[in-house]
């Protein structure tokens, strides 16, 4: 991707900080993702990168008629400070959600209301690592959690996983194997439905498993779970936190359920937790936007939310049948799981080929991607490519993933070029 100035990250030439920073922000670095977005976002690239949910069936001319009419009664509410630990009247709202799930032991004061799942996430990390403490997590791994975890320094210890998640025996050797070298561990992080960017489902079996192998050893779970409602059969599964309250961080998002614009997510943690995560919350944003959340409550109060998730689902299963259609059309000779849900689809792209060297030349080609690497951060994951089904249409993904096609074509006869006999798969 660096050979291509246009997704490059910018080099600031001759800062005059450089050598000041503190050591957590030297490792930072520009995610994949973002890095593309201002290419992949043309018109004529069909972007199958970006987890953008689609927002086209929104309705919006109702919503604005009511956020009028909220405005005008609770303006000096709206535009005024909050409550650090977020609006009482958001986290009653966000308690029959959680119980689609199977949570129904939580009151609204076990809940924290953040800045989308993302903030969530640097929270929950701030109060339990220090540098150097590992945290657990399926590989590959979402990628905003990974520089979450980088900026604190923290060592991300990969557990393996399947279509079926994360495998329990590879979590106990893990953790056998973390605890023989001295190392602290201090939390597993797992995105258990319709994974990002796996695709993959922890199996009902595993749940279980893994909660009662984690309690053994002391680890904290935490749970990030912004995709559990988009199952396009309309199946949830029982949250990892309605099996333990005591042992799981717990963390939904309405980005994806309703719009990410509002950067309105929730948090359920045990009482301890749960106090430091709001003083956390406080220390670094006050509070979370009233206008925001009254937003999220405005329509949650006078729309069919439930009706709105149904209508999404179908879309999203229309969007991911029509990728996995083309896919079976255009890149037989390639492997995917077909999920169950969520937005991404996790494919393996023949040997040979390298899927962060090949983007610049997708890209010529029209056709935007995120590379499997952005997903680790030991330099693994060259061999995949995320692609997402959920903002193009299901003609823009056909057209896509034929466009993708000629580029791994070309990349293939390359390849052949220099090593003749190699086999490519595609005989
Ligand atoms: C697994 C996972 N967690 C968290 C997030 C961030 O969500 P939010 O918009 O609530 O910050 C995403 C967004 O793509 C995600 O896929």
């Amino acid at each position: 991707m660096s050979d291509d100035p246009n997704i490059a990250p910018r080099v600031i030439k001759n800062d005059p900080w450089y050598g000041t920073y503190a050591r957590r922000a030297e490792g930072m670095r520009a995610s994949e993702i973002r890095a593309l977005f201002a290419v992949a976002n043309r018109p004529e690239v069909v972007s199958l990168a970006g987890g953008m949910p689609y927002l086209g069936r929104m309705p919006f001319d109702e919503l604005s008629e009511q956020l009028g009419a909220m405005l005008r009664e609770k303006g000096t509410v709206a535009w005024q400070y909050g409550s650090a630990q977020g609006d009482p009247h958001l986290r009653e709202d966000v308690l029959p959600i959680m119980e689609l799930e199977g949570i129904k032991d939580v009151q609204p004061d076990d809940v924290v209301i953040v800045n989308g799942s993302q903030s969530g996430l640097d929270l929950i990390t701030r109060i339990m690592c220090d540098p150097g403490d590992v945290v657990l997590a399926e590989a590959p791994n979402y990628v905003g959690a990974l520089g979450v975890f980088q900026s604190f320094q923290v060592d991300v210890v990969n557990v393996a996983m399947d279509g079926d998640g994360l495998i329990p025996q590879a979590l106990e050797e893990t953790i056998k194997d973390q605890l023989a070298k001295g190392r602290k561990i201090k939390m597993l992080y797992t995105v258990p439905n319709f994974h990002n960017p796996a695709g993959a489902t922890m199996s009902v079996e595993r749940r279980p498993q893994i909660i009662e192998i984690a309690r053994r050893y002391h680890v904290l779970i935490v749970e990030d779970n912004p995709y559990g409602l988009l199952g396009f059969d309309g199946r949830t599964y029982p949250a990892l936190r309605s099996m333990d309250s005591e042992g799981i961080v717990y963390l939904s998002s309405f980005s994806k359920i309703i719009a990410p614009g509002m950067r309105v997510a929730w948090m359920v943690a045990p009482a301890g937790i749960r106090q430091k995560l709001v003083l956390a919350n406080e220390s670094a944003i006050l509070c979370p936007s009233n206008m925001s959340q009254m937003t999220i409550t405005t329509y949650l109060d006078n729309f069919d939310w439930k009706a709105q998730i149904n209508d999404y689902r179908g879309m999203y299963r229309e969007r991911c049948d029509a990728m996995d259609q083309a896919l079976k059309e255009f890149l037989p000779y390639c492997s995917w799981l077909k999920p169950k849900g969520g937005f991404y689809i996790w494919l393996k792209i023949p040997e040979g080929l390298n899927a962060k060297e090949m983007l610049p030349r997708a890209i010529t080609a029209k056709v935007a991607y995120v590379s499997g690497t952005a997903f680790y951060d030991d330099g693994q994951g060259a061999d995949h490519m995320r692609l997402s089904f959920c903002y193009p249409t299901p003609d823009r993904i056909r057209e896509g993933v034929r466009r993708l096609s000629t580029v791994i074509d070309n990349e293939l006869d390359t390849v052949r070029l220099f090593e003749p006999g190699s086999a490519d798969g595609r005989e």
